[in-house]
């Protein structure tokens, strides 16, 4: 018989202030959404454990910063030893996509993977949220020739557009960056 083997990952969750950050990890990890706005203060956390395959368990560590932390000094403590990364925008307002280059700039420049892993960059995805308010008139879908090229140009893996309203493609995006991290080691 196999062994059972188990991973711990911590993933950051990052993105200018009210872009979705924390209703992405409540719908990923219990499933739930809520329109009230409750602005995160300094971290939180929450833990997804995924059967992966028979014979891979990951769990998941979900740092979910706030918005806010970009303007404070203590990223660089957040960031320690992350292994993979969420930044979110919203898709009904532009500004936040410029925050997208900045954080994944501060990233960058203040977590590595670990040297045993070859000391590279954290792979990172691009999550542009609240598509949901597209169908109502918000804003406009994203531009995927345009996307391909922010995530070309500032080193993420992928992009996705998703709705933690409507829980699109939340799973698929978590999947996609576990994969990725797997398939470093
Ligand atoms: P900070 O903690 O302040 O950095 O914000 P955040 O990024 O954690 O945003 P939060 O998840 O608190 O969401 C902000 C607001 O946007 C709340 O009112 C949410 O209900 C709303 N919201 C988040 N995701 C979606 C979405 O996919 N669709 C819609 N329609 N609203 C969303
Ligand atoms: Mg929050």
């Amino acid at each position: 018989m196999s062994e059972v083997k188990e991973y711990l990952y911590k993933i950051l969750v990052v993105g200018d202030l009210g872009t979705g950050k924390t209703s992405i990890i409540r719908r990923y990890v219990h499933n739930i959404f809520s329109s009230n706005y409750k602005s995160t203060i300094g971290v939180d956390f929450a833990l997804k454990v995924i059967q992966w395959s028979p014979d891979i368990i990951v769990r998941l560590q979900l740092w979910d910063i706030a918005g806010q932390e970009r303007f404070g000094n203590m990223t660089r403590v957040y960031y320690k030893e992350a292994l993979g990364a969420f930044v979110v925008c919203d898709v009904t307002r532009q500004s936040t996509f410029e925050g997208v280059t900045k954080w994944k700039d501060d990233i960058d420049q203040k977590v590595n993977l670990p040297n045993a892993w070859g000391g590279g960059r954290i792979p990172v995805v691009l999550l542009a949220n609240k598509s949901d308010l597209v169908n109502e008139g918000h804003g406009q879908h994203v531009n995927p020739v345009e996307m391909d090229e922010l995530c070309e140009k500032h080193g993420f893996i992928k992009w996705f557009e998703t709705s933690a309203k409507d829980n699109t493609n939340i799973d698929d995006a978590a999947r996609f960056l576990i994969q990725s991290i797997l398939s470093i080691e």
